[in-house]
């Protein structure tokens, strides 16, 4: 393995061990490598290595080590190295955490470390053009890597959806996009356009629509599996703001141009269908993405409107910024109309959450254990932090109306509960999970292994859900 063609090779090392292989027997000695974690030392020209470089990179204490800490340790080293330019890179694996899901990791975090958000940007654009892992062939090990490959490629893909802005991401942009992909990978989808959307009795999300001069969409994306294993139908609802102005409620000046952001569970419901149309799931899956522009205008929904919405209910408009709610109660409620036996939003539904869990948590919400279990579970493999959060029956009291059958904000206290709680009555009995990732999405300054901007969260933990179920 010594004798791999690269420009660089990444070499994990960790705390306590003694690494002597590939010339880092003087360094470990005089403590100059410690394989602290995230700790990176660029050497040039090993000993008895055939690439000129090898980058030593910390893992941490070997009985902390997990795929998700190989996956970040992978994309910092990537980081580090495309930063310099360097164009093929090759990693071993460390003897004891060799296996085909810290493979799979690897390959994953290679693809997000050499992500960045430079789109827009016209000068030179730096990206690693190989990365190879030094291991015994295998079956196991293909799959891994192939897995990899294609979970570390849609988790991207999100992240440059979530990355356009506004003028060059509108709703149908958003709907054209998803039909791009449900031709190349496979999948059926279907636009739900404003008619569509009124025929269906859809108040609730048309009230949100009304203020843009873009039309909205409804994008539903399905996957069918050959054999399905069950009859299980999996919802996945992603909120598609495309751009959050607050509406007639406006928001502040200050930063209010993050909130391209705002339709991030939308990408990252389509990132998750990319990838399981080539990773096939043995039960049937179904997206629903609502897509609108939320604006201020003279046809814009007003405080105090009153809206239907499709499940019979009537909302009081109280705050036109909390339009994600509005766009999701519908949009749950097509979903179950839809045969979806078990649902999972994903939303930058509340600016509370973020005040709660900061930036490290997603704020998971359910109406159902097992379900929660499922995504915790899934979530935990893939070192995508959730945290559960209440969702008792008395918050609704937060949501009382005095002249509709809700409000659609509860008021100062608990913003992420009542705004959880409010998608919850159009969940009904089916079982749900709400993720409010209005923290966790996007990263406001760059780690060692990620730049900074969009995140691609929840993408891999939606897609092990499908993968995982039983
Ligand atoms: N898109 C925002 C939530 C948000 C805030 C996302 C910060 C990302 C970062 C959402 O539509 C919103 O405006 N929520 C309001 C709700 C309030 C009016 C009850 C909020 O959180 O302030
Ligand atoms: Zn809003
Ligand atoms: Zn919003």
């Amino acid at each position: 393995m010594e004798q791999v063609p690269a420009d660089a090779m990444i070499v994990p090392v960790f705390e306590g061990t003694q690494e002597s292989r590939f010339g880092a027997g003087e360094l470990v000695k005089s403590g100059e490598i410690a394989g602290k974690s995230l700790e990176l030392t660029l050497v040039h020209h090993p000993q008895g290595v055939a690439a000129s470089r090898v980058l030593f990179t910390g893992g941490g204490k070997p009985d902390k080590f997990t795929a998700a800490e190989q996956r970040r340790m992978t994309a910092a080293a990537v980081r580090l190295l495309k930063g310099k330019s360097i164009k093929r890179v090759a990693m071993v694996l460390d003897p004891s955490f060799a296996g085909p899901e810290f493979a799979q990791a690897a390959v994953e975090g290679a693809l997000l470390g050499d992500f960045d958000p430079d789109t827009y940007k016209t000068d030179e654009k730096k990206s690693i053009d190989s990365f190879a892992i030094v291991t015994d062939a295998s079956p196991a090990m293909e799959q891994a890597i192939r897995s990899g490959t294609i979970i570390g490629e849609a988790q991207n893909f999100t992240r440059s959806l979530v990355n356009e802005p506004a003028n060059r991401l509108t709703p149908s942009d958003v709907a054209a996009a998803a039909q791009r992909t449900a031709e190349t990978y496979g999948l059926e989808c279907e636009i739900l356009d404003r008619d569509k959307m009124a025929k269906l009795g859809m108040g609730a999300l048309l009230g949100v629509a009304q203020g843009s001069a873009e039309p909205p969409a409804l994008v539903v994306l399905r996957y069918q599996p050959a054999s399905p294993k069950s009859g299980v139908h999996l919802g996945l609802v992603g909120k598609g703001v495309t751009f959050d102005t607050g509406g007639i409620s406006i928001k502040p000046a200050e930063g209010m141009e993050k909130m391209k952001y705002d339709m991030a569970g939308g990408a990252a419901m389509i990132g998750a269908m990319r990838a399981i149309a080539q990773l096939k799931p043995a039960i049937r899956v179904t997206a629903f993405i609502p897509c609108v522009e939320n604006m201020p205008g003279s046809r814009a929904q007003r405080p105090g409107d009153i809206v239907a919405s499709m499940a019979g209910k009537s909302i009081e408009v109280i705050n036109t910024d909390a339009e994600g709610r509005l766009i999701l109660a519908d949009s749950l409620t097509y979903a179950r109309s839809q045969g979806c036996t078990h649902l999972v939003d994903a939303a930058t539904l509340t600016g509370a959450i973020v005040v709660a869990l900061g930036h490290l948590h997603v704020g998971l919400f359910s109406n159902d254990d097992a379900m929660r279990d499922r995504l915790l579970k899934a979530s935990r493999a893939e070192g995508e932090r959730m945290w559960p959060m209440p969702l008792d029956d008395d918050y609704k009291d937060y949501l009382k109306s005095a002249f509709a059958d809700l409000a659609n904000v509860g008021g100062r206290w608990g913003g992420a509960i009542t705004a959880a709680y409010f998608l919850k009555e159009f969940a009904q009995d089916t079982p749900w999970v709400h993720l409010d990732i209005a923290g966790t999405a996007w990263l406001d300054d760059c780690k060692p292994y990620s730049a900074k901007g969009p995140t691609g969260l929840p993408v891999r933990t939606l897609v092990r859900l499908a993968l995982d179920w039983e």
